[in-house]
C-alpha cells in the first residue's frame, strides 16, 4: 500500500475539464492530463494561497527559481543558474514565442514526426513551415533518419528545430549520444533547438531522462529548454512553466519575446503550485510513476492476449501508449470514430501527430484502475467489433 490515493475516480465534468467535454456515457483516455488529484502537499499549498483571499498580480520570487534549480540538480544532474530561468505561462506559449522571436516568417522549422500535434500550430499559425523528418520504425522501435535530418537542417531556410524529450506520442527517452548528435548537426547548420521537456518527470521506475542541455557543450549553447511541473503533477490548468536558456544572447531574445507576448507573468496559483511540486512532491511522483507503469503493463498484457493485432510501441516515459493499429485498419480516423460510437471510449487519433501517425491511436493511461479497466474493456470490444 502506498501513501497516496490513485484509485479514487474523481468526476471532472463539473470543472469544465476540456478532456471531459464529451457525452454522458463516454469516457476519455485522450488529452494529456491525469485523472489523479494533485499531491496533498500541493493542494495544501494552494489552499493556503486560496485562504489569503486576494488574488492580485504576482511576482516570480526567489523560491520559484530555487525550486527548479534544486529539482534539476537533484533529480536530473543539471546545474541551472538563476539567471538562466524565465517564467512562462505555458510551454506552448513559450514555443510560439520562440518561433516568432528566433525565426523569420516563411522560414522552416524541423520536427521529428510523429510528434505532439500543437507544435504544428505554433509553426503554421506564425507563418512558418513545418518540415517533417519522419522517424523510421522497425518492430515498434523508432529511429532517427540521420541523413534526412542533416539534409533538412542544411536547408538555409531552416532556422529552428522543435524537439520533444521525452517524445510525445512515442514515449521515448532520448539518450545522451542521440541528443549530442542532434546538437552537432543543428550547430553545424546554425539551427537552434527548442527542447520541450514537459514530460520529463513521468518515467517508468528506474528509467532516467537526459536533459538536452546536459548532453554536450554544443547542446547547451544552441538550445532553449522548456520545463514545467504540469504533466508530472497534473497542474496544467495552473498555467505555469519555465524556459531555461544557457546562452546569454539566445536568453535575451527569449526573455524579450516572452515579455512582448505578455506570457511571462504568473497567475495567482502558479508559483505556489510549482514550488510545492518541486520541493514537496517527490514521494507522490515516485508512487504515481509506479502506478502508471502498472497501468501501462496491464494494457499491454490485455491487448497482447485479446487483440494481438494491435501492437503497442515499447516506451519508457510518459503516461501515453502509442498503438499501431495497421493490422486492424487502413484508417485510424475510422477506427477511432467506430470505437467511440460503439463503446463511448475516446482516444486520440494518430494523424494529428504528422507523418507516421496514420493508423495509430494514442491512449492516456494516467487514471485510476477502475477507469483503466473500463476503458480497456471498451477498447477490446470496439476493436473486436470493428474486425467483425
Ligand atoms: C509535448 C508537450 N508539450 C507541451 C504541452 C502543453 O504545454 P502547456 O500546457 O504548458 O502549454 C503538451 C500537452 O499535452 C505536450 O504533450
Amino acid at each position: 500500500m502506498g501513501r497516496y490515493d490513485f484509485d479514487t475516480v474523481i468526476g471532472r465534468r463539473s470543472t469544465f475539464a476540456s478532456k471531459w467535454d464529451i457525452g454522458e456515457n463516454e469516457i476519455a483516455m485522450s488529452m494529456a492530463d491525469m485523472e489523479f488529484a494533485a499531491a496533498p502537499e500541493i493542494r495544501q499549498a494552494l489552499q493556503k494561497r486560496l485562504d489569503n483571499g486576494i488574488y492580485g498580480y504576482t511576482d516570480v520570487p526567489g523560491v520559484w527559481y530555487e525550486a527548479y534549480q534544486g529539482w534539476w540538480a537533484r533529480r536530473h544532474g543539471l546545474q541551472i543558474e538563476k539567471e538562466e530561468l524565465i517564467f512562462a505561462t505555458g510551454v506552448i506559449p513559450a514555443i510560439s514565442t520562440a518561433v516568432r522571436k528566433l525565426t523569420y516568417p516563411a522560414e522552416k522549422v524541423l520536427v521529428l514526426t510523429p510528434i505532439y500535434n500543437i507544435f504544428f500550430n505554433s509553426i503554421v499559425n506564425n507563418g512558418r513551415f513545418p518540415i517533417e523528418c519522419r522517424m523510421p520504425v522497425k518492430d515498434g522501435e523508432y529511429n532517427i533518419d540521420w541523413e534526412d535530418l542533416e539534409a533538412k537542417a542544411a536547408d538555409p531556410q531552416t532556422s529552428l528545430m522543435l524537439f520533444c524529450n521525452p517524445h510525445n506520442p512515442i514515449g521515448r527517452l532520448w539518450d545522451k549520444e542521440t541528443l549530442a548528435r542532434i546538437g552537432e548537426i543543428c550547430a553545424r547548420y546554425h539551427v537552434i533547438v527548442l527542447s520541450d521537456e514537459i514530460h520529463c518527470d513521468v518515467v517508468d521506475p528506474g528509467k532516467k531522462y537526459t536533459p538536452f542541455a546536459s548532453a554536450s557543450e554544443t547542446c547547451a549553447r544552441i538550445s532553449v529548454t522548456c520545463f514545467a511541473p504540469t504533466k508530472a503533477f497534473n497542474l496544467a490548468g495552473l498555467h505555469t512553466a519555465a524556459v531555461m536558456v544557457k546562452d546569454p544572447f539566445l536568453r535575451h531574445k527569449m526573455w524579450r519575446g516572452l515579455n512582448t507576448d505578455e506570457v511571462a507573468e504568473p497567475g495567482a496559483f502558479a508559483v505556489e503550485g510549482t514550488v510545492a511540486a518541486f520541493t514537496e512532491g517527490e514521494a507522490w511522483l515516485e508512487e504515481m510513476c509506479s502506478y502508471v507503469k502498472e497501468n501501462k503493463d496491464r494494457v499491454r498484457q490485455v491487448v497482447a492476449e485479446k487483440i494481438p493485432q494491435v501492437r503497442i510501441t515499447p516506451s519508457e516515459g510518459t503516461y501515453l501508449l502509442w498503438m499501431d493499429c495497421s493490422a486492424v485498419t487502413d484508417s485510424e480516423e475510422e477506427l477511432g470514430d467506430f470505437i467511440r460510437e460503439k463503446t463511448g471510449l475516446v482516444l486520440t487519433k494518430g494523424t494529428l501527430y504528422g507523418k507516421g501517425g496514420e493508423k495509430y491511436l494514442r491512449m492516456n493511461c494516467a487514471c485510476p484502475r477502475a477507469l483503466l479497466e473500463d476503458g480497456l474493456e471498451r477498447f477490446v470490444r470496439g476493436v473486436k467489433l470493428y474486425m467483425g
